[in-house]
């Protein structure tokens, strides 16, 4: 893929959007029309099949952007179709055939490994086998996801099928959110989240069973949870320890639990054929688009899966889909086209599991979360481009980035296995045989082995173990991983020089966000200004809340552009939900200053959840009264190590490693120029990019940090700052 045929589809889009709007809002009348004759009648059960295929067809005409589909919720959500009972749902799963196996395995050993076809049932059945035979009386029966989407979609399907309220008997905990009580039995969570508890409680003691799911994502969370789990059971002979894993890779796993047993849940799984492009493709989102209509127009019944790497990429795919099937005869079916990624709300994203209505096929553009956490049934056809947006770690810039990148062998063959659940399938590979053999590596490299590990650091310190090249690792990282991860905790004044944990060090580990946050959160309560930094860091923590309709972007920039603070982007952003609070939280705020309103209700959901941090710790939240220099002051004691200084040839480069760097075009300081400023993150794209952009005084950054900074020459008439790279060497921090 290049870039220009990216922009290429965008811009496609952007031009058919036009059109597309008046039909849009044509429609959504329509929609609005229906609704009311249905409401008209009294009885609900009067809401005839003909009735709701005609709402479902008109819905299936309507492309929304995500937005707009969170907006129109209510008037969207219809009663919906009736298929099997859960119970008989719930039985015709592969995993129930093997209930008594299964739960005698658990009651025999200690550790087992379960390898299963994703959609077996193992996610949403084993918690409740266990529950329903006692394991839920002795403590919580616990199981892990990497991802947060799937913990909540999962915790819903199970307390639907349990009969219960989220919270009660089921729940789920992700960072910002519990949805647990005093009488949950069943707890879905991120591996995140176990690790945090095991912070606090290494033995786990409120659990009887722990299940590690999707264990094959071999997330850095999963991986050391994995060494957690193994010396908590030397302590807790009762507790079960169960890893489920989608893929065959089980004997590593075993071994590494002490040899323990693995059991297969038969997969019914029926042949899928794999058509491999013949030659390499230029522009994946095109090939993509050309053989979805070709399944479309030329196969029989059945839904499609498009595997692509990130939102922006699926929604204009949707939207130019959507105005190439307008266009269609009409005797061909219709085709109900469906967005998949994580930023979506969730009450859109179970639209996916609703069965496809009858002479129609359904088309779900979905990132790799449908590889193996989510399962949509009736799935036929695969289109697999053969990328996925993968976190890494940047050695250069020291900073982590999302990089389209190949996905392994392995990934490729869980994807096409999407494509054989309910019948014979066709998986069309949009990359060449020779680059599937060639080009793929057999397994993707464990995130342990290539992300950031400050923050898993810190935890493993806050829990005393402080000699990690010999902690039990499954797939230890490299070493420079773990120098560098060392570096930015001795430079956050975090760790001792002798690598043993400082006391601000044991505080920041007490905040779930990342070591810089969690350090500008502690010295806030120093400068006296909590309550604003709390918010700026809450902002900070969910995605970008400034929304830019293609149509209306002049107008969004300048309502964007009064917001704005001149000092840059962290005050804009206090701005912006100080603002929000004066107008009561409401949404019609959002709405008319192009906000959006879902990002900054998540947005005080976390700032409540680090309120009660900050309660737990004792820690006073006082506000600075407008002084917006001493909040200013504060950010710059955690991204003193993102600074970055003015230069004339090159606009800024960063300070301590020389990159060239440019304000995001996003940015409030953008156009403006400031001698010095700190960034919260650096975005690679055509060019690097610095996002979330503050001005600050130099002088700070030598108060900030002094073991880090030092006044390079000062003779010279104006200061310039320099790195000192005072850091501890390898042999002192090697403990
Ligand atoms: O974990 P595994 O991939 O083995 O399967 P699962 O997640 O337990 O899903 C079993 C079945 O439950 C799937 O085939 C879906 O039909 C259904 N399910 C659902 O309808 N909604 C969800 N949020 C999750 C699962
Ligand atoms: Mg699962």
């Amino acid at each position: 893929l290049t870039k220009s045929s990216m922009n290429k589809v965008a811009t496609n889009g952007s031009n058919l959007m036009k059109a597309h709007r008046e039909e849009k809002s044509k429609l959504k009348k329509e929609i609005e029309k229906r609704i009311q004759e249905k409401k008209a009648l009294d009885d609900p059960t009067s809401d005839t099949v003909t009735q709701r295929k005609e709402i479902d067809r008109l819905k299936s005409q309507l492309v929304l952007t995500a937005w707009e589909r969170s907006r129109m919720k209510e008037d969207l959500t219809f009663g919906k179709p009736t298929t099997l009972p859960l119970n008989e749902q719930r039985k015709s799963l592969p995993v129930y055939e093997m209930r008594e196996e299964l739960i005698q395995a658990v009651r025999e050993n200690q550790f087992i490994v379960i390898v299963g076809e994703t959609g077996s049932g193992k996610t949403t059945q084993i918690t409740q086998f266990l529950n329903e035979v006692g394991f839920g009386k002795r403590g919580i029966v616990g199981c892990t996801q990497p991802r947060r989407v799937a913990a909540i979609s999962v915790a819903q399907r199970v307390a639907e099928e349990v009969g219960c309220k989220i919270g009660n008997e089921v729940g789920y905990t992700i960072r910002f959110e519990d949805r647990t009580s005093a009488s949950t039995r069943i707890k879905y969570m991120t591996d995140g989240m176990l690790q945090r508890e095991a912070l606090l409680d290494p033995k786990l003691s409120r659990y009887s069973v722990i299940m590690l799911d999707e264990a094959h994502e071999r997330t850095v969370a999963t991986d050391v949870l994995f060494a957690l789990l193994k010396q908590a059971t030397i302590q807790r002979p009762d507790l079960k320890v169960i890893v489920t894993s989608a893929t065959l890779d089980s004997a590593k796993f075993s071994e590494y639990f002490h040899n323990c047993p693995v059991k297969h849940i038969p997969g019914k799984t029926y042949p899928v054929d794999v058509i491999y492009s013949l030659e390499p493709q230029m522009d994946y989102l095109e090939s993509a688009l050309d053989c979805v209509m070709q399944i479309h127009v030329n196969e029989d019944a059945g839904d499609i899966l498009v595997f692509l790497t990130g939102q922006e990429e699926i929604d204009s795919c949707c939207e130019i889909l959507y105005q190439r099937v307008k266009v269609l005869d009409k005797s061909i079916d219709e085709l109900i086209i469906l967005p998949v990624y994580s930023a979506l709300p969730s009450e859109i994203q179970s639209k996916i599991f609703e069965p496809t209505p009858e002479g129609s096929r359904k088309v779900v553009f979905a990132t790799n979360i449908a590889e193996t956490s989510i399962t949509i049934d009736g799935i036929r056809f695969v289109i697999d481009p053969g990328y996925a947006k993968i976190n890494t770690f940047n050695s250069r810039t020291g900073m982590e980035q999302l990089v389209v990148s190949p996905i392994s062998q392995a990934q490729a063959n869980q994807r096409k296995g999407r494509a054989g659940r309910t019948g014979p399938g066709k998986c069309y590979r949009l990359y060449t045989e020779l680059s599937f053999h060639n080009e793929m590596l057999p397994n993707a490299i464990p995130e342990i082995q290539r992300q950031n590990l400050s923050h898993t650091i810190l935890l493993l310190k806050a829990m005393g173990i402080n000699d990690l090249l010999n902690f039990d690792f499954m797939d230890p990282p490299p070493r420079n991983l773990l120098i560098r991860a060392l570096e930015e905790l001795f430079n956050l004044e975090a760790l001792e020089e002798d690598g043993y944990l400082t006391k601000l060090g044991s505080r920041m580990s007490q905040f779930p966000t990342e070591p810089t946050l969690s350090r500008v959160l502690l010295c806030s309560v120093t400068n006296n200004c909590s309550e604003e930094v709390i918010t700026i860091i809450s902002m900070l923590s969910v995605p970008s809340i400034f929304y830019r309709p293609r149509d209306r972007q002049q107008d969004a920039d300048n309502k964007k552009i009064r917001f704005h603070h001149p000092y840059g982007d962290h005050l804009t952003l206090l701005n912006v939900y100080q603002r929000w609070q004066l107008a009561n939280c409401a949404e019609q705020f959002c709405t008319a200053h192009y906000l959006q309103y879902r990002h900054l209700r998540r947005a005080r959901d976390v700032r409540n959840q680090l309120i009660s941090i900050f309660h737990k710790l004792q820690l006073p939240i006082v506000s600075c009264r407008g002084d917006y220099d001493i909040i200013r002051k504060t950010l710059v004691y955690g991204f003193f190590m993102n600074a970055a200084k003015r230069d004339s040839h090159v606009g800024y480069k960063t300070i301590s490693g020389e990159i060239p760097v440019v304000i995001h075009p996003s940015s409030s300081l953008y156009g403006r120029e400031h001698e010095y400023v700190i960034y919260h993150s650096l975005l690679l794209t055509t060019r690097e990019y610095m996002s979330q952009v503050t001005a600050i005084d130099p002088t700070w950054l030598l108060e900030a940090a002094p073991h880090f900074y030092k006044v390079a020459d000062e003779s010279k008439k104006r200061a310039k700052i320099t790195p000192m790279f005072q850091r501890p060497n390898a042999k002192r921090i090697r403990r």
